[in-house]
Formats: structure tokens, C-alpha cells, sequence
């Protein structure tokens, strides 16, 4: 199962590369996939997809399979609910929500869920 993924400062970058998974990073939001993947992305604004996620899913959610979100515990109310957003937008299940860029559990737990996608 191919990883899009969306990092602002490196958190989500940094989880990613723990996970080991086959990845590809979204910059501008008109990259297009051409096979299944999952979408793991940080939080923006208050509660949001960052935009060029949103431009991205727009063009490729058809063969979207499943979201994690990062976000940070500050933002209380609002903590990683671009998950979420994408979950409710296109009905993927939310498979994970990462605190920064994820513990050693979050590698463990959410890498095994992604790996599992593929049977
Ligand atoms: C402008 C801004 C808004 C944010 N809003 C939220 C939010 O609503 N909820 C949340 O959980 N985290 C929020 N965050 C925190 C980031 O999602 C979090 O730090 C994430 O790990 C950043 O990932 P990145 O380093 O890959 O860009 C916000 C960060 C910034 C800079």
C-alpha cells in the first residue's frame, strides 16, 4: 500500500520515514497516484486539511484507502482532525491519530494496519 503524504515542518516526514513504507510526498497538491494509497497528512488552521491535501484528494480520493493525521495535543478542541475531515469528506477509515511525529507504538501499530491493507 503506497504513502502521500503532506508535511509542513517535518513531523509527518519524520513518521514516514520511520514507517519504511513505499512514499511519496505531496508539495504542491496536483500529484497525481495511480494506485492505492494512504493519506497521512498534519493538521492545519483549526481542525483543517492542509489545502493542497485537499486539492490532492479532490483529483485522487477514488483510490484512497485509509487517513492518519498528525496534530498536537495544544490544540485541544481540534486535535488531528484533519483525520476526520477526510474520514466524513470521502468515508475512509481514520487509521490512526499521531501526537508530533508519532511514538514508537504509533510506527508499530499504525505501520502494522497499512502493511495489513494490502491482503
Ligand atoms: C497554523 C497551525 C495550525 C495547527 N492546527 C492544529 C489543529 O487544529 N489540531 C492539531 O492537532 N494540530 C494542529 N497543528 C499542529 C500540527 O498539525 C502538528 O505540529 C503536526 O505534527 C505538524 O506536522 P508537520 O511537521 O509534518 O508539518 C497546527 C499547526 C500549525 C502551524
Amino acid at each position: 500500500m503506497k504513502i502521500a503524504y503532506i508535511s509542513q515542518t517535518g513531523n509527518v516526514a519524520s513518521f514516514v520515514e520511520k514507517l519504511g513504507l513505499d512514499a511519496m510526498e505531496v508539495y504542491t497538491g496536483t500529484e497525481t497516484m495511480d494506485e492505492p494509497f494512504v493519506l497521512i497528512t498534519y493538521t492545519d488552521g483549526l481542525g483543517d486539511v492542509p489545502d493542497i491535501g485537499s486539492d490532492f484528494l479532490e483529483e485522487n480520493h477514488a483510490l484512497l484507502r485509509g487517513v492518519v493525521a498528525s496534530g498536537n495535543m495544544g490544540w485541544s478542541d481540534t486535535y488531528c482532525l484533519a483525520a476526520d475531515a477526510v474520514h466524513e469528506q470521502y468515508g475512509v477509515p481514520i487509521l490512526g491519530k499521531i501526537e508530533d511525529d508519532g511514538t514508537d507504538e504509533d510506527v508499530a501499530v499504525i505501520r502494522a494496519t497499512i502493511v495489513s491493507l494490502n491482503k
